[in-house]
């Protein structure tokens, strides 16, 4: 029934409080992510942690590289607002996959993917809100070089207390996206 109401009624949340959160949440956080299944069982998710002065550090930093392409056409002109959340979220979270590439990277990325999804619905059920951020992807180069990595970035994580509720969004029903062979 948990399990149920977490997937039924998470949602992405854009606007956090300021408050800090728990180390152990975050830590409970991580061990959602790290009990996920793997292709090969190789385990292949990487995280990094931002928190205090150095979460500030690394938005500020994410936030100016991204605006020096933000008037580019191809970048997304709502992706700014990305950025500012993650600058807003006490904690943001990055995750990689350590898989080199290139690899199949299919297996791969639906692993690490699977890993983020435990680590959305973990900070749900401790009454936490979330973004999933693909859109760090802009400034992947300038992350890597941050960290000194060249692991595959994937997408970052702003967690904290939601703010805002989001509002209703249509959500496919099951009908319009299975077929059924039988
Ligand atoms: C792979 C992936 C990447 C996403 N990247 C972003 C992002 O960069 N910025 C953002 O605001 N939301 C991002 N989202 C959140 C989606 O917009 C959101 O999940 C979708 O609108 C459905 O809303 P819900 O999460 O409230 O159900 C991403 C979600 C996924 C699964």
């Amino acid at each position: 029934m948990e399990l149920d109401n977490a997937i039924t009624n998470r949602r992405s949340i854009r606007k956090f409080k300021p408050e800090l959160l728990k180390k152990e949440h975050i830590e409970a956080i991580l061990d959602a992510g790290n009990k996920a299944p793997s292709a090969k069982n190789i385990q292949q998710w990487r995280f990094h942690v931002f928190q205090g002065e150095a979460k500030d550090k690394f938005a500020k930093f994410c936030l100016r590289e991204f605006g020096k392409k933000e008037d580019h056409p191809d970048v997304n002109p709502y992706a700014k607002n990305s950025f500012k959340v993650m600058d807003q979220a006490p904690v943001n979270i990055l995750i990689y996959n350590a898989q080199p590439m290139p690899f199949p990277a299919k297996p791969d990325i639906q692993s690490v993917s699977a890993a983020i999804q435990n680590m959305l619905l973990k900070a749900y059920d401790l009454g936490l809100g979330s973004l999933w951020i693909c859109d760090i992807l802009y400034v992947e180069d300038e992350v890597n070089e941050y960290l000194k990595t060249d692991m595959q970035l994937l997408a970052a994580i702003a967690f904290g207390y939601a703010d805002s509720t989001p509002r209703d969004i249509r959500k496919l029903t099951v009908e319009d996206v299975t077929v059924w062979h039988e």
